[in-house]
């Protein structure tokens, strides 16, 4: 048997605990072979891009953050960006040719790591005829069919640490400080990291936000004597009167960029009464480094259940973890679907009860 992985999307702590519990158990346990396809599936149709995975070639990798082979958000075989000879790029159906590459190298199974896209992505293949196991991977965790992604974890770890930090300057020069944070349309990161971080203001996309209820409270603050305070806000985080915000939109091959809303927060809160603040805005930071134990865990889990699947012929599945169980799903089943934080779970109640403002419309902070 021989099985190829690719690592598609995003860099992600935890990929490379996954590859190496992947290769170990395939090679070790079942005497297969693995190649590794980089930079998403455009290994399969650059030249010099397929690595033959050994136990030895992954060792040492549990430790480093990101992805030995490589991942891309421009490589859908299915969308594949081809530049034109007038320099515009139009996005063209590659996947037979994926398809067929896939055939010559005679691979006899896939396994896809990655988001929602790289899923769908998989299935579409799986359609094919393809014999495909997802793993799922997102720092944001907004995949319905399982609790948790690796790379979660320790995005909220650094930015918690991150709040940390801000608090110093806060408390120093009475400023607000905000935290701008990942996680696309899911607050996951902002609400974690704000509730471990103690921030004073969370906000997320779940709850749209109300300038002047957050200046009103942070008014309220002031005149019983707390002159500083401490806002992590998720990336899609939107104004009750407003939009997402973008600094680049969807291209051939690309998905829209988000970015932006911790400075229009912060300028809209100046005019809102006499607030100092200053904004940072973590961006890769909190997607760098070295996994916590927790995504090295969970990498191991999921890369070892991945092979489990392809031995039990288990193919157009997604492996997921619910509660503190791995297990899998149908790769359909788990498309598609966006997990966002419930505002009237107890994960915001919590919050809430610790003084946690998420900045909605009424004075109760929405
Ligand atoms: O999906 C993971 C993520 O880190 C999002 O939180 C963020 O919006 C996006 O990827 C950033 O993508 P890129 O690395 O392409 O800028």
């Amino acid at each position: 048997m021989r099985i190829g992985i690719s690592t598609g999307g995003g860099d992600c702590p935890g990929l490379n605990a996954v590859i190496r519990a992947a290769v170990k158990t395939a090679v070790v346990d079942h005497g297969w072979e693995v190649i590794g396809i980089e930079d998403g599936l455009r290994g399969l149709i650059e030249p010099n891009k397929l690595i033959t995975l050994s136990p030895a070639r992954v060792r040492d990798i549990l430790t480093r953050g990101g992805t030995i082979l490589g991942a891309t958000n421009r490589g859908n075989p299915f969308r594949f960006p081809v530049e034109q000879a007038d320099g515009s790029v139009i996005e063209v159906d590659r996947s037979d040719e994926f398809m067929q590459r896939i055939k010559d190298l005679d691979i006899d199974a896939l396994v896809f790591v990655g988001g929602d896209g790289t899923q769908s992505i998989a299935w579409r293949f799986a359609e094919k005829g393809l014999k495909v196991v997802g793993v799922p991977k997102t720092i944001d965790n907004d995949l319905a069919a399982t609790d948790y992604t690796f790379g979660f974890d320790t995005a909220v770890n650094i930015a918690m640490e991150s709040l940390d930090r801000l608090r110093t300057t806060a408390a120093s020069h009475d400023r607000v400080m905000v935290l701008e944070v990942m996680g696309r349309h899911a607050g996951w990161i902002a609400a974690h990291a704000g509730i471990a971080g103690d921030a004073d203001v969370i906000l997320i996309p779940e709850i749209p936000y109300c300038v002047e209820t957050i200046a009103a409270h942070l008014t309220r603050r002031r005149r019983a004597g707390i002159s500083h305070a401490i806002v992590c806000i998720a990336e899609g985080a939107v104004p009750v009167d407003g939009d997402v915000s973008y600094i680049e939109s969807a291209g051939a091959g690309t998905v829209a960029r988000l970015g932006g809303v911790g400075h229009r927060f912060a300028h809209a809160l100046e005019q809102h009464g006499d607030f100092e603040t200053r904004v940072t805005v973590l961006g890769h930071i909190q997607r760098g480094g070295t996994p916590t134990h927790f995504d090295r865990l969970l990498g191991t889990r999921m890369g070892h259940h991945a092979i489990r699947l392809v031995a039990d012929g288990r193919f157009g599945r997604m492996v997921n973890i619910r509660g503190t169980t791995i297990s899998d799903v149908p790769i359909p089943d788990a498309i598609g679907q966006l997990k966002t934080v419930p505002p009237d779970g107890d994960l915001v109640a919590a919050a809430r009860s610790v003084g946690i403002h998420f900045g909605g419309r009424d004075s109760s902070g929405g």
